[in-house]
């Protein structure tokens, strides 16, 4: 059992953390998870470098955190139910998770957080972008506030301003070997505001990828809110940045944040391996 002394630093002022003095390969002490739990939840998504990982290894370190869940219309790696594989190759020109959303905000228990593991990455580009839905929600007005506070929206997996299915298939073009064919539309309905079940702190959870429209509001009369607070989340003094390279791993947590991976590489090849865990009703 190592004993591993981690150093923990901010990657910018809105969120985001580096952990370095561990190798997530070796069996650690609880104290050291324990201690990166607690870097999770203070800094929102935190990244580690040159990781050497099986598939068996990453998803046994990913069991120190939460419950992997079956990502729903991705098929999974051979043998390994918990893996699903984001891969770009050369020919492909559209990503996976181009869009800024939190992941699977349509189901009725949306992910609790994700790791991404790097395997092969470009030279440049592939970078992916976090924000901090805390921030986004504590810089609106306090009217804002009180007309948000309680209202819940609609989450779909076939969000209509993105087009619907042949957006997403187009959007899995880069996946098109693992799309599980016949996928039902996954679609809930969540409060806009929700409160992080660990941290207690609220914050704003509605995205671009997946929110169609608040309860008791037809679409018409959402859009002009939900495109302010969509345009508003983006703002750069919430995100933070994270350049990869073989062997880094992100983890993020699903509740207080969002992402986005940048599509800047075409005619590269970008592959990672990615892990959801199972996440509680918000509330
Ligand atoms: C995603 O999980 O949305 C993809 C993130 C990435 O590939 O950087």
């Amino acid at each position: 059992m190592t004993q591993a002394s981690i150093d923990i630093k901010p990657v910018a002022g809105a969120l985001g953390a580096e952990i370095s003095g561990v190798d997530l390969s070796a069996e650690l002490s609880n104290q050291t998870y324990d201690a990166i739990h607690q870097a999770f939840l203070d800094h929102l998504v935190i990244f580690f470098r040159d990781q050497n990982l099986t598939p068996a290894q990453f998803i046994s370190v990913a069991k120190h955190f939460g419950k992997p869940d079956h990502y729903p219309f991705i098929e999974s790696i051979d043998g390994y139910p918990e893996i699903i594989e984001i891969l770009k190759t050369e020919d492909d020109t559209i990503n996976f998770g181009c869009h800024w959303h939190s992941d699977t905000a349509y189901m009725d228990k949306p992910s609790l957080g994700t790791m991404l593991y790097a395997l092969e990455t470009p030279e440049s580009g592939g970078d992916t972008l976090f924000a901090n839905m805390y921030q986004a929600y504590d810089a609106l007005s306090d009217g804002m506030k009180r007309m948000l506070d309680g209202l819940r929206a609609f989450n779909s997996s076939e969000q209509k301003d993105l087009g619907g299915r042949a957006q997403k298939m187009a959007e899995l073009n880069a996946l098109k070997d693992t799309y599980v064919e016949g996928s039902e539309a996954l679609e809930h309905f969540h409060p806009v505001v929700r409160t992080h079940p660990e941290t207690g702190k609220k914050s704003l959870f509605v995205n671009g990828s997946h929110t169609v429209h608040f309860e008791g509001m037809i679409e018409e009369e959402s859009k002009p809110i939900l495109d302010y607070l969509i345009a508003h989340m983006k703002k750069p003094e919430f995100q933070c940045r994270f350049r990869w390279a073989p062997g880094s791993i992100a983890f993020w947590d699903n509740r207080c944040t969002q992402h986005l991976a940048i599509n800047d590489y075409n005619g590269k090849r970008r592959r990672m391996h990615r892990i959801t865990f199972e996440g509680s009703k918000p509330v």
